[in-house]
């Protein structure tokens, strides 16, 4: 079940996981409530971790069957443009990395924190070329493994931690800069990931968002974790400024032309290669009802000298009910 692009994997999140489980309207927490009676905070907030849970052991899994997939990460690459050292679980050009490390303008010493960040390739190549201090979170230990292996070998700094996009367990302005890609679509909660962003940048910090929305939101083509997506949204209700959001058609020549490679391709009993066969199908599916969307924007604040407190190494995620659900 190895996929290897963000579009691709919210589409088998979405298909894959148990039904019962989605917390998709609260529809599971909804049913509980009655049954139970009382305490319908708890049976929300328990939905939602094991909605969580569940995830994260989706994508650990999905990376361990990713482990030695050369025939996908070549692919990958070709179409990309990416170097053999670079592995991307997502669909982000070596075009596009230059863009977002131009809209990150980090200056040598600063901290970056990728998050999501996947086998850390994205992460690495923006650190090494701005010569900055690299943090790296995701849920997916078997990812991290790979990242940390990676780092090693290309001599970045880099600390790879377990945390979620809606708690990275960092401290309150720790970082200068943030970049999520291919990956704020996935929390069921949108606003909680924008707002724990908001909280890890220092005021001045700045944030680079790459992801895909729907060009009608009630298009139901679309799979609802992307027509949820408002990344202009997302980033002024959580008090950012000089928001951006910009079209990135140009990167979508290469998403294609990878998308139809894969879905062309027979996979034989790779499950990493199935994945990716099946990422290419369902998302060739909707590739016109979507546009490429790549969002910058800046905390509010006064530009301040970066203090970076420590936090423990893989701090439990503090995950809870959303405010608005308590
Ligand atoms: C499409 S992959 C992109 C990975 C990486 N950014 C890249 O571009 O190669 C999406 C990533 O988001 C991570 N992810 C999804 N939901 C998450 C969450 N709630 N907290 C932390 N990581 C999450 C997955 O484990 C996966 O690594």
């Amino acid at each position: 079940m190895s996929v290897s692009n963000g579009q691709d994997c919210h589409l088998l999140v979405e298909e894959r996981l148990p039904q019962t489980r989605r917390v998709t309207g609260w529809r599971s927490g909804d049913r509980c409530q009655k049954t139970l009676g009382s305490r319908p905070g708890r049976v929300r907030y328990l939905a939602m971790v094991t909605q969580h849970e569940e995830m994260a052991t989706y994508f650990d899994k999905w990376y361990s069957d990713m482990a030695g997939a050369s025939v996908k990460d070549e692919i990958q690459q070709r179409h990309l443009g990416l170097p053999p050292e670079l592995l991307s679980t997502s669909l982000v050009t070596w075009q596009g990395i230059g863009e977002i490390a131009e809209a990150l303008a980090l200056a040598p010493g600063e901290r970056l924190v990728d998050l999501a960040c996947g086998r850390g390739g994205y992460g690495l190549e923006l650190a090494s070329r701005g010569q900055t201090q690299l943090v790296g979170v995701d849920f997916a230990p078997a990812a991290l493994e790979v990242a940390r292996a990676l780092a090693s070998v290309r001599g970045v700094e880099a600390d790879y931690r377990v945390g979620d996009l809606v708690a990275t367990g960092l401290a309150d302005g720790s970082a200068d800069a943030v970049v999520v890609i291919d990956a704020i679509q996935f929390p069921s909660d949108p606003g909680s990931a924008y707002r724990e962003i908001a909280r890890i940048l220092r005021p001045g910090g700045r944030v680079v968002l790459t992801c895909w929305e729907a060009i009608d939101r009630n298009d139901s083509v679309v799979p609802e974790r992307l027509r949820r997506v408002d990344l202009r949204g997302g980033l002024e209700a959580a008090d950012f400024v000089d928001v951006e959001v910009r079209e990135r058609a140009e990167w979508r020549h290469a998403e294609r032309a990878m998308l139809t490679e894969a879905a062309a391709l027979e996979p034989g009993n790779d499950v990493a290669l199935l994945s990716f066969h099946d990422e290419g199908v369902s998302a060739l599916r909707t590739f016109n009802h979507t546009r490429r969307v790549m969002a910058t924007a800046a905390r509010a604040g006064q530009r301040a000298t970066s203090t970076i407190a420590s936090v423990p190494r893989c701090a439990p995620p503090r995950w809870g009910p959303p405010t608005s659900l308590r």
